[in-house]
């Protein structure tokens, strides 16, 4: 009997060597956590989809991003929930819109947390889809939407956004959004382009969180078809050659051939999301006790990094920073006997 000359194994015997040897690291400074903020309404409602999610009145939200910072979490992404819609949208970048508020409110109490405004119209339209609809057709309008989605984008960086990150899938709105930036004196102002954006199922949880699902059709006629892998390069290398600093995968576990693609072939910061139905199934499996969640987590957020996320925006975030600072992926103390104490392989 011949013994194995290869021993991947060696590099497995305790949790110090592991963590020496890992590839891959998560800790709370790549993670972004999403906040929903109610014009009207009680300070904080769960959302009876997302478990330990809230949507938070602008008085909830100040606890909630001094939270998040002391987390050490770098960012929240933020959603608006105005008290009206209509069909120009005109809650997304009114001057004292909700959104516009709560990016104030943000900065004042935790001005070291950057806010990421996701710029869309599909809180703020009446029939819920994420641009200017053709009556007639019921096709979304692309380009009288590309007007409404620069005007928000400005609001949103002149109430203090940090980044603009753009999630209505129109074509051309980076340019038109850059455009409308540089004019009015926020050359500096970043994009980060939710550019591989696919028609998901998985939004289900979010739209009731942000009220913001369709009330006819669906939205495959803009979002990205879940079978198309070389598509997204495309619509990726065209919104970095209109401007995007940063490019978004969206969602992120049934994509992350996607967002591996992405990184050998972009030289920008990525950034995945795992998004609103991704974090509910783990949820739903954890509360019956199928799964351990904090491992699940943990190994699912790895994952995401592993296929080539600079950037993990998740609603785990918070729980995942308190586990990863009371050391859950750090070193136990060992676990083995010392090395000259193992069992020679052979005698195994
Ligand atoms: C807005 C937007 C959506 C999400 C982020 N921005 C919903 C959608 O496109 O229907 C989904 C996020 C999630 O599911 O967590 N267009």
């Amino acid at each position: 009997m011949s013994f194995p000359t290869h021993r991947p194994r060696r590099l497995r015997t305790s949790p110090q060597l592991r963590a020496l040897a890992a590839e891959t690291s998560l800790a709370p400074g790549c993670m972004v956590y999403p906040l929903f903020v109610l014009a009207e309404g009680p300070e904080r409602r769960e959302i009876t989809s997302m478990p330990g999610c809230f949507q938070l009145s602008l008085d909830g939200l100040e606890d909630e991003v001094r939270q998040v910072a002391d987390l050490g979490i770098p960012a929240v992404l933020l959603f608006g929930l105005p008290a009206t819609k209509d069909l120009e949208a005109s809650g997304a970048y009114q001057e004292d819109g909700i959104v516009q508020q709560a990016i104030r409110r943000t900065k004042q109490v935790a001005p070291n947390l950057l806010v990421i405004a996701d710029t869309c119209l599909c809180e703020y339209t009446s029939h819920g889809h994420c641009g200017v609809v053709d009556p007639r057709t019921g096709y979304l309008l692309n380009d009288p939407t590309l007007e409404l989605l620069a005007k928000t984008a400005v609001s949103q960086a002149r109430a203090g956004a940090d980044i603009i990150a753009p999630s209505d899938m129109m074509d051309g709105r980076v340019a038109a959004i850059r455009q409308a930036l540089d004019a009015e004196g926020l050359a500096t102002t970043p994009i980060l382009s939710y550019a591989a954006k696919y028609a998901s199922a998985f939004y289900g949880p979010f739209r009731d969180a942000a009220d913001s699902a369709p009330q006819f059709g669906d939205r495959r006629q803009y979002q990205m078809d879940p079978a198309n892998r070389r598509e997204a390069l495309k619509e990726m290398r065209l919104d970095l050659e209109e401007g995007a600093d940063m490019l978004m995968v969206k969602p992120a576990l049934p994509y992350l051939d996607v967002l591996r693609e992405a990184w050998n072939a972009f030289d920008v910061p990525l950034a995945a999301y795992n998004v609103s139905g991704e974090y509910s199934m783990v949820k739903a499996a954890a509360a019956q006790g199928w799964i351990d969640e904090q491992r699940v987590v943990l190994e699912l957020l790895t994952g995401i990094r592993r296929a080539g996320a600079d950037i993990v925006i998740t609603y785990h975030a918070k729980d995942a920073a308190r586990w990863l600072g009371s050391g859950a992926s750090s070193p136990e103390p060992l676990d083995m006997p010392i090395r000259g104490e193992l069992p020679c392989f052979g005698e195994e």
